[in-house]
């Protein structure tokens, strides 16, 4: 991609562990445009939240971590923890599935919300800073914005407190906004609501956003493109109406035929309801392509790794199949 804000060939993942390494990713590729927004998605275990932690530099400390080639914004990067975690808080910020792993329940939203701002705007002054917090905390749709300031996390609702996170990530001005699962923690009726709040703020920021969910539905409301993964490898990226509408790779067709959601008038028929077997286990990866063992129009081919394949709609998929 000519102006992409992220560029990633080949991310590895694994962890050493006591018995047979597990590979959790293998060559992932991911690009971000400038502005663009895109989805990740795939079923649980896929290693959808391990390319958000690396590219945090937030992975465990046995994790090992490498890439064939990574830039963010315009520079080379080693993916290396330290440099991944100098990026974030000032160019990568992170909306996480549980708001209270990052909100300190011992300070007030309000100073919480200043204090985010410090490192971006070393020497603005505190009122000016809070006010600044308190227009963001408006924008995202907290009521009475004011008094709620001065409240202290645990007397804000599931839904409140995911605001004050979208709240926390934008006032850093990221370059690029990660959400993993960001409304897989609340009901139905306040997650339509979060999904607004992200939405408007998609027509407003000029930041990237990366949106991790295992949900097609959400990803087709608010991305412009998706990358499907499986087993830690992308199967399948491009336009988010393209893969919804004309999927290219087998494992994409039967996650859609499995979503169960209110965007189900989105899914093509299929006749497959839910996808046999089991992902394989990351430390006994099977040779060729990786989804075979569960793919309903396997054959010979696929034993040995399949090609990534180019289509005129943007979409890149990774199978022996030529898709109809
Ligand atoms: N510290 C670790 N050591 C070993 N394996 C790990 C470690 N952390 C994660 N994994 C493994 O990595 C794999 C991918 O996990 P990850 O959390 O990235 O999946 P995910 O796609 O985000 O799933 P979910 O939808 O459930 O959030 C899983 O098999 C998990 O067990
Ligand atoms: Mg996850």
């Amino acid at each position: 991609m000519k102006d992409a804000l992220v560029t990633i060939e080949g991310l590895n993942v694994s962890y050493r562990g006591s018995g047979r390494t597990a590979h959790i990713l293998d060559g992932a590729d991911i690009t971000i445009g400038r502005g663009q927004s895109v989805g990740l998605v795939g079923e649980s275990g896929s290693g959808k939240s391990t390319v958000a932690f690396a590219m945090l530099g937030l992975l465990a400390d046995d994790a090992e971590v490498s890439a064939d080639r990574a830039v963010f914004d315009g520079r080379e990067t080693t993916f290396a923890t330290q440099e991944m975690a100098a990026l974030r808080g000032a160019d990568i910020s992170m909306i996480f599935q549980d708001p209270m792993t990052a909100l300190n329940p011992m300070f007030t939203v309000g100073t919480q919300l200043v204090d985010i701002q410090r490192r971006r705007f070393p020497r603005e002054s505190r009122r000016k800073l809070w006010a600044r917090a308190q227009t963001m905390l408006a924008d995202v749709g907290m009521q009475d914005a004011a008094a709620r300031m001065r409240r202290y996390p645990h007397e804000f609702s599931g839904g409140m407190r995911q605001r004050v996170m979208i709240a926390m990530a934008l006032l850093v001005e990221p370059k690029l906004l990660i959400a993993d699962e960001p409304t897989t923690a609340l009901d139905a009726t306040i997650e339509a609501q979060v999904v607004e709040v992200l939405h408007r703020l998609r027509q407003r920021t000029a930041a990237s956003m990366l949106i991790v969910s295992h949900s097609m539905g959400l990803i087709a409301e608010l991305c412009d493109s998706v990358i499907v993964m499986y087993a830690g490898t992308v199967v399948e990226s491009g336009p988010v109406r393209d893969v919804l509408h004309h999927p290219r790779h087998p494992y994409t067709r039967a996650l859609l035929a499995c979503e169960v959601d209110p965007y189900a008038a989105f899914h093509p028929s299929q006749d497959l309801a839910t996808i046999p077997g089991n992902v394989p286990d990351p430390a006994r990866r099977p040779e060729g392509c990786i989804f075979a063992g569960r793919c309903p129009s396997r054959h010979d081919r696929c034993s040995d790794k399949p090609p990534r394949r180019p289509a005129d709609s943007g979409q890149v998929y990774s199978c022996w199949l030529e898709a109809a």
